[in-house]
């Protein structure tokens, strides 16, 4: 086979990366940009976590066509009754069972030994077997798990019905060469391995997921779990426009095709991060802000004479729109919708007076308007926007080096309009105060971080924070020309999250 299967799990491990809560409405926006980018398998969540989750897997299960659609599940009963009723919807529907194999898993976190380990991973295949056809088996915590028994937990549960064997690297403890020759060695010892696809699935503790998933993917592995933008547990998953572009730039190596547009890559890392409020950092391979840019004069002036003297991967070939100034103040509706056009958003009327509208604000305000500037414009006013119980109505700051910060707040809710003045170490630090105090909410910013969308000094300024209020931790991201406006409204966001 010369095809990688694509295996998304932007919506469930991703989406275990603290702060990166999605709602239903966010979780079946990115089903459908993982859709078109073409993506084979989506694991929309893990059903029995939450009855959210159920909803959002049964959701995305309903609504997408092309790709399988997976739900993930421990090895009993209840955990797959819950995956195979979520995903039951599906055209294609996937259970996936994952049981713990490694020594210190086993002994510590499930206190069972290997033949009861053994026992269970084959009664729960069975199980999903029978309601499912298709069916994924996960031997988690796998690179840390004794070879032989590895291979036996493998072989049997082909036995019982397992159509794809994923291998995971849980902890992100494996580098490439020892994981290449784990799958090579699968492929030799467990003799009914050809029915059966071999999985790969790579944390990033170490900065080697996607090191490790090509390795594998060389040593005959044939699907590869990944995220958008890299994003899950702890460091992350694999990142997958890291695994597809190297596959595709690097052919004469790999030999391997997979059905990814690759041209909708941008667009999908900007709607995951703007979703998940993670910011994507500027030197991230593939997809940020600088990975197009060159800086030094040397390479400019070779740029300028051939692209390839410094450029592996073409800025269009991943839907990036190098910054080309597209409109300005004086630009028409008709030039401003054609343009939403060309950059893939199509919107009804009222959709493009709206943007129209918020468009005429920002030129207002900003000479030039670059590509990236419609896109957070039109991402902020999308139909996955967090549902806005409050909203900013006004604010006043006043701060300097001899006089203590303040800042006037006034939020919008049910119509009526709240205000509150506060102090604070700063007129962000001030302005959240305010905040607190009308919303009388009790949270902790845990992060914030601050990053211009375009260049120049009147560009966008890209405010993503994460906090923690009634016990959870949510995100929040906005854009405005104004810094402190921004911050309010990153803020707003994520705590308008929290409380609706
Ligand atoms: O990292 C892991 O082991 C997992 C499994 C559930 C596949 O995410
Ligand atoms: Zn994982």
């Amino acid at each position: 086979m010369d095809k990688i299967i694509i295996f998304d799990t932007t919506l469930r491990d991703g989406e275990q990366a603290p702060g990166a809560s999605l709602d239903q409405n966010q979780k079946l926006e990115i089903a459908r940009e993982l859709e078109t980018l073409g993506v084979d398998v989506i694991e929309a969540g893990f059903p029995i976590s939450s009855p959210g989750d159920f909803k959002s897997v049964e959701m995305v299960a309903r609504k997408i066509k092309r790709p399988c659609v997976c739900g993930l599940a421990r090895a009993i009963p209840k955990d797959i009754d819950a995956a195979y009723e979520a995903t039951k919807p599906a055209k294609h529907p996937r259970i996936h069972v994952f049981l713990a194999t490694s020594k210190i898993h086993m002994k510590y976190k499930l206190q069972k030994a290997e033949e009861e380990i053994l026992r269970l991973a084959v009664r729960s295949v069975k199980y999903a077997r029978n309601l499912c056809d298709d069916i994924e088996f996960s031997p988690e915590d796998a690179t840390r798990t004794e070879r032989e028994f590895l291979y036996r937990v493998v072989e049997e549960v082909i036995n019982s019905g397992a159509t794809t064997v994923n291998i995971p690297d849980t902890v992100g403890w494996t580098e490439p060469k020892e994981y290449g020759d784990l799958i090579k060695s699968i492929i030799e010892n467990v003799p009914n391995i050809n029915k059966a696809v071999i999985s790969v699935h790579c944390h990033n503790d170490l900065g080697l997921a996607v090191a490790n998933s090509l390795s594998a993917i060389k040593n005959g592995a044939r699907q590869a779990e990944c995220t958008i933008n890299g994003i899950g547990e702890r460091a992350g998953n694999a990142s997958m426009e890291e695994i597809v572009m190297a596959m595709k730039v690097r052919a004469d190596i790999f030999g391997l095709n997979t059905n990814i547009n690759t041209r909708e890559i941008y667009k999908a890392s900007r709607m995951v991060s703007k979703y998940t409020g993670f910011l994507v950092p500027p030197n991230k391979a593939v997809v940020g802000l600088n990975a197009f840019r060159h800086e030094s004069g040397i390479h400019q002036d070779g740029v300028l004479k051939k692209r390839s003297t410094y450029e592996v991967i073409s800025a269009e070939d991943v839907g990036f729109k190098t910054e080309s100034l597209v409109l300005g103040k004086h630009s028409g509706r008709h030039a401003f919708s054609q343009r939403l056009a060309n950059l893939g958003y199509k919107f009804n009327q009222a959709g493009i007076d709206k943007a129209f509208t918020e468009f005429k604000i920002l030129a207002d305000k900003k000479k030039e308007i670059f590509d990236d500037d419609l896109l957070a414009i039109i991402e902020e006013k999308s139909k996955a926007a967090v549902q806005q119980v409050w909203s900013l109505d006004g604010f006043e700051i006043s701060s300097g080096s001899s006089i203590a910060p303040q800042a006037m707040i006034a939020l919008k809710a049910k119509g009526k309009v709240f205000r509150k003045v506060s102090s604070g170490d700063g007129p962000v630090d001030a302005c959240y105060k305010a905040i607190e105090n009308i919303i009388h909410i009790k949270c902790q910013l845990l992060d914030y971080s601050i990053q211009s969308v375009t260049r120049g000094e009147d560009a966008l300024g890209e405010v993503s924070v994460r906090i923690k209020a009634k016990g959870k931790d949510f995100s929040g991201r906005a854009t405005s020309t104004d810094i402190v406006e921004a911050s309010i409204k990153a803020y707003l966001q994520a705590l308008n999250k929290a409380v609706s």
